[in-house]
Parts: structure tokens; sequence; C-alpha cells
């Protein structure tokens, strides 16, 4: 396994990869690899000759006193992580690297329109605008076949899908479901900062999640009583503050009032002062 910080070296083997007519294979991260991020690397392991983990800590997609600084960072664990599940690069760059300030960095990508308006995009100003951004470096530089996201960031997930649609990327996005503990609680680098009593306390967002679904499959249609309930369970389980709680269409991401056809049931959450998102998807 090779790592490679250098985006005119990652860019000289792309050239002889696509010489030999091996497939490409991306799994983009921002390390402090857990059994999420795992799950992913398996997916993409079977669908490419060549691949290739990202490891880049964005900071486009942080808003201001969001946590970039703090995000947790360890090079030897992932490296260690990649090697055992058989990546053949990991592509790690500088910052300096990715958005070089010398020749002043100024160019983005960006969607008009709703989807990236809601649910966190409505909270995160900016940081949709960072995801696409770095995303789309990513893809230039390393030219992947397939890519592989998780539906733990659910939006995500439908803007990236979109945009490789709105701008032509010949690449295969596969969405790998989201790894849990035991518990229910999904699994996240930021999981991280919880205390241990935290811990403890946040499963009631799976928790929630599940109340909604028992109600749909009870029959109950009505958005507001199903989110209603939910506020009321995680707010009486714990630390929790709710940033939001939604039930959206799952390809206009818009909320519904009355629930049908494929819906995401998305929510962020903060349980002292770590921000946790969730969602599941039903089909009614
Ligand atoms: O999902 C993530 O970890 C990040 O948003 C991504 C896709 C690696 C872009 O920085």
């Amino acid at each position: 396994m090779k790592t490679i910080d250098k985006i005119s070296d990652m860019q000289s083997m792309v050239r002889q990869l696509r010489r030999n007519g091996d497939i490409i294979g991306l799994v983009p991260t921002m390390g402090y690899l857990h059994q999420g991020h795992i799950s992913l690397i398996r997916i993409a392991r079977k669908k490419c000759d060549t691949l290739v983990v990202s490891i880049f800590v964005n900071p486009t997609q942080f808003c201001p006193g969001e946590d970039f600084d703090k995000y947790p960072r360890d090079m030897k664990r992932d490296q260690k992580i990649c090697s055992d599940e058989g990546v053949d690069i990991i592509f790690a760059p500088s910052t300096q690297e990715m958005y070089p300030d010398k020749s002043g960095y100024s160019a983005y990508v960006d969607m008009a329109g709703d989807i990236t308006d809601v649910l966190c995009g409505k909270y995160r100003p900016g940081h949709f605008r960072g995801v696409m951004t770095i995303v789309a470096k990513l893809f230039n530089i390393i030219q992947p076949d397939v890519a592989v996201f998780g539906q733990k960031d659910g939006q995500q997930a439908v803007i990236i899908k979109k945009m490789v649609m709105d701008l032509n990327f010949p690449i295969d996005i596969i969405i790998g479901p989201t790894i849990r503990e035991s518990d229910g609680l999904a699994l996240s680098s930021r999981n991280k900062y919880l205390t241990a009593e935290q811990r403890k306390q946040a499963p009631a967002i799976y928790k929630s999640l599940m109340l909604a679904k028992n109600m749909i499959q009870n029959g109950e249609r009505d958005a507001k009583k199903i989110i209603q309930n939910m506020s009321e369970f995680i707010i009486n389980s714990g630390d929790f503050k709710i940033q939001y709680i939604d039930i959206v269409d799952m390809n206009t991401l818009q909320s519904l009032e009355h629930i049908e056809g494929e819906i995401m049931i998305a929510l962020a959450v903060f349980l002292g002062e770590t921000r946790l998102i969730d969602n599941i998807i039903l089909r009614i």
C-alpha cells in the first residue's frame, strides 16, 4: 500500500492505472476510520482493481466555530486499517496542496435549488458547497470509476448523486448502509467527543427513529405528530438540544406533511456540545 500526498504524484499514478485498464475505486473520508468506513472500503474493494481511500479533513465544509481544529486525526492508525483491508493507495494531501493560498484559491462547486438549503444545509451554511467542491476535486484527481459514500450522511448522498448527474462525472456512486453500535448509535468519528454519561444517552437518537417507524407501521401518516413524539422522546432522554427533525421526500428532500412514497426521517441533535446526525429511509 502506498500513501501519496502530492496531487501530481496521484495524477501520474492514475495515468498509469488507466493505461493498464484498471478499474479505480474511491472511498473519500476525513480519516479517523471506524467500522462504518471499513464497511464502505469492503464494498468498494469488490468493485475495483485499484482501491484508493482519500483522507483529508476538508476545511471548506466546516462553518466558523465548528470543530475543524479538534476533528480527530490519526494517520498511523488509519494506514494500518487501510493496509489490513487491502487498500492500494491512501491519498492524503495537505490543506495547502488542495487549497494553495499562494495562487489565491477561488473555484467552488455549488448547487442551485432546494436540496442544499434544507435539513443540515439550513444550519450549516456553505457546508455542502465545501463537500461538493472537495468531492469534485477528488473525482478530477483520482478519476474513479466507482465511489462509495455512507447513508449516515443522507443529505450528502443525495447531493453527490445529483452533482454527478448534473456535471456528467462518469462515476458509479454507491451508497453503503449506516453501521451502528449494538445499542443503535450510528458510528461517527464525532462519537469520540461524548462523555461516558452522554454515550449512555446517545442511543435515544436511533430509538426515536424506531419510534417513528413504529408509528408509521401502525398507520400514522401525519408527519407533525410523528416529529412531536420523536422530539418529546429525545428531550426526555438526556442532555439533548434538537437542531431539527424532519420527514422528507427521499428524492426532493422537501418536508412532507402527509407521509407517502419513499421518505427519509432525518435529525440533527446536540448532545452537550457534540452535534450528531442520523436518518432512516422507509418506503410506504
Ligand atoms: O462524508 C465525509 O466524510 C466527507 O463529507 C467527505 C465526503 C469525505 C468530503 O470531505
